[in-house]
């Protein structure tokens, strides 16, 4: 039977629209963001040089919700994970996780993280 991680971290209320906060699970700082008709959570940490992508700027261009780094400006997919601009960049994803809101509580799954701590 497969388990899922998912954590309780914060009403949608306490979410401004397309601004970043962060929260600190499972050993990780993760940035969090409410997109209107969604959440996403990625680690707080640029796959550059480890910039605060919670304090980047949210922009859609494509189809795709970006978030660019307030550090060297690299964009980020919330998606993800992947640097996005500059094209053919080979900076590895940034760690990306599920996010639901249910009943107005928005929930984090860990799965991911969890299976890299078992390996
Ligand atoms: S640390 Fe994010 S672009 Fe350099």
């Amino acid at each position: 039977m497969q388990q899922s991680n998912w954590v309780k971290v914060t009403s949608i209320d306490n979410l401004p629209l397309r601004e970043g906060r962060s929260v600190k699970l499972a050993g990780l700082d993760i940035a969090l963001f409410n997109l209107g008709d969604r959440c996403v959570a990625v680690e707080n940490r640029c796959p550059h040089l480890g910039g605060p992508l919670v304090d980047g700027i949210v922009s859609s261009s494509d189809g795709k919700i970006t978030i660019t780094c307030p550090l060297h400006a690299r964009r980020v997919c919330l998606d993800r994970g992947e640097v996005l601009v500059p094209s053919g960049s080979a900076e590895d994803c940034a760690l990306v996780f599920p996010v639901a809101v249910v009943d107005g509580i928005v929930t984090i799954c860990l799965d991911s993280v969890m299976k890299k701590e078992v390996a």
